[in-house]
């Protein structure tokens, strides 16, 4: 079982699920908000929203040293034996020696496949999992070089798909909290099937009452932007 990052950030629970995380020995890869709240990147000054998420995060981890450590030790990557899973984009991440910048996450943009098309075939995993956009997306790669995106169901709860085992697929999860992006209140997950050569994707139901009532009695988050886009989701 593996975590695709941003463990904390975006919702004021960030002590919460990095609990689960670690009770739970889930694998994970280190996403652009553990960076932030660790101190290894500095955010774009536009992004005031974020960065007043990162403040609030960082001060409820300040007195919890164990969890300090946890997200300093996380890794960009984790390579298994035929898939990556990391929590962007790997085409971009920090060639050795790089210092890593807040410009290695930025948001995806399928034009950014067309850049990469030549990339990618010589990528050495053949199956790629990031998160970070929390939309879930499936990009398969031909053993003739052509790309294409698989239109994925948005409100199924299961929806399964054959791998062809002579392409390469760039699998983008989606994201478990924080689904304003698409504007459907559901948990992203999904699973990958190795012995049948199938993906599965999940959108999981949770307590979206109890979430709402939580954020908008939040002081301080309830006037953060981004959050009130997803109250406006909620609330809907
Ligand atoms: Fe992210």
């Amino acid at each position: 079982m593996f975590c695709l990052g941003d463990i904390i950030g975006w919702l004021p629970w960030g002590d919460e699920t990095l609990k689960t995380i670690i009770n739970f020995r889930i694998e994970s890869v280190a996403g652009n908000h553990e960076l932030l709240v660790s101190g290894t990147l500095t955010d774009n000054p536009e992004q005031i929203d974020r960065m007043q998420a990162t403040a609030y995060t960082a001060g409820l981890l300040a007195n919890k040293p164990d969890f300090l450590t946890f997200i300093e030790k996380l890794p960009l990557t984790i390579e298994e034996s035929d898939f990556l899973v990391l929590h962007h984009n790997p085409f971009t991440l920090p060639k050795q020696n790089e210092k890593i910048s807040i410009e290695h996450f930025s948001y995806f943009d399928e034009s950014i496949l067309d850049h990469y098309k030549s990339d990618w075939p010589n990528h050495p995993y053949r199956l790629i999992f990031s998160g970070h956009d929390h939309v879930p997306m499936l990009f398969e790669l031909t053993s003739k070089g052509s790309v294409r995106k698989h239109p994925l169901p948005v409100l199924e709860e299961r929806y399964e798909i054959k791998l062809n085992p002579s392409s390469k697929y760039w699998i983008k999860a989606g994201a478990v909290g924080g689904p304003y992006r698409d504007s459907i209140p559901s948990a992203c997950s999904l699973l990958y099937d190795e012995e049948n050569e199938t993906l599965i994707f999940f959108r999981l139901e949770y307590d979206k009452e109890k979430i709402f009532r939580r954020l908008r009695n939040h002081r301080f988050f309830r006037n953060i932007s981004t959050i009130q886009k997803y109250l406006r989701v909620l609330k809907r």
